[in-house]
């Protein structure tokens, strides 16, 4: 693999700030590396692509499969992982996130953050002088989709032509959806409460990207209507980090938008199910579904390893 061809070239050095600034192609070509990584690895065949090479991982939020697959991810390439507690790093004592940036850029190849503002990864991003990659953002997640993609095409085969529905809260989860599906050609269809609807700059910015692969990208209150019909169906928790304070309030206002087996009814008879974990069993999903024969939740787990060692191996 990697026999680099132009748009890998085109991929080289750059930043994975939101897929909204990938192109369909180079989206297209991280899941064709992804998929090529994975059957290097489940047949013991190595690929140090990224020998004597060191990433580093910022973290202002906990994490579970991010900095576990980013980490191993990095191992597998022949490379090292840092992970730095935004906690313990001068950052969470005042130092400049430009500062921050141009002394990382000294010491290691690539950065990945999880962190609240976009604006702090776009700025971390501006400062350094290595690939910045967007590990979760309040506003997006590009690298969980990269896997959600990677996993819909294992299971169907495809992904343009597809109806993807996401039910639930319109927050990273659901940005990142929407720009990943419009970039590939699958419609999306996105259901929540009034107030909870993805950001209207979001929205119109998925919309450009989806004139340009001809599909849909529609925001709708109902649950029903978002799901009928649909191959995908994806949720994500009610209330994000930070957001620990308004849980109970959320749980009221999202009455009626658990994905249950009488919900499904409506959707595909072979529809997937996917949800970006850590998930609340009995409120977003019922276990019915999450532990049900279409969920496939532990593989696109998985394919976070995969996606992002594409993702490093090609911007790194
Ligand atoms: N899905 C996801 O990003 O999980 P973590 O918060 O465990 O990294
Ligand atoms: N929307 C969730 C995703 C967690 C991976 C959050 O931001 O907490």
């Amino acid at each position: 693999m990697l026999e680099s061809n132009n748009i890998q070239k085109q991929l080289h050095g750059k930043d994975l700030l939101s897929l909204h600034r990938l192109t369909s192609e180079e989206i297209l070509e991280i899941l064709k590396v992804a998929g090529e990584l994975k059957e290097q690895q489940k047949k013991g065949v190595p690929h140090p692509i990224l020998q004597g090479k060191t990433l580093g991982m910022i973290f202002a939020k906990s994490s579970t499969r991010t900095r576990v697959s980013f980490e191993v991810g990095m191992y597998q390439l022949g490379g090292n992982a840092l992970f730095l507690s935004s906690n313990d790093i001068q950052l969470g004592r005042g130092e400049t996130i430009a500062d921050t940036a141009k002394v990382l850029s000294r010491y290691l190849d690539g950065i990945m953050i999880r962190t609240f503002a976009q604006s702090d990864v776009e700025e971390l991003a501006e400062h350094a002088s290595i690939p910045v990659i967007n590990g979760l953002t309040d506003l997006l997640h590009p690298c969980q989709v990269l896997a959600d993609l990677q996993t819909i095409l294992e299971h169907k085969g495809r992904l343009k032509g597809l109806k993807l529905a996401y039910v639930g809260d319109g927050n990273n989860m659901a940005h990142s959806l929407m720009f990943g599906s419009a970039k590939v050609g699958m419609d999306i269809i996105v259901a929540s409460p009034k107030g909870y609807q993805p950001n209207q700059e979001i929205v119109k910015l998925a919309r450009q990207d989806a004139e340009a692969t001809g599909v849909k990208v529609e925001i709708v209150e109902d649950p029903a209507e978002a799901v009928t019909g649909a191959d995908v169906v994806v949720t994500d928790v009610w209330a994000s980090m930070g957001q620990e304070a308004e849980q109970a309030q959320r749980v009221k206002d999202f009455a009626g938008y658990q994905i249950n087996n009488k919900l499904m009814s409506l959707a595909k008879p072979d529809y997937i199910f996917l949800h970006c974990l850590p998930a609340h069993r009995g409120e977003e999903v019922a276990a019915e579904v999450i532990d049900g024969p279409h969920s496939v939740i532990f593989d696109e787990a998985e394919n976070r390893l995969y996606a992002q060692k594409a993702v490093m191996a090609l911007l790194m």
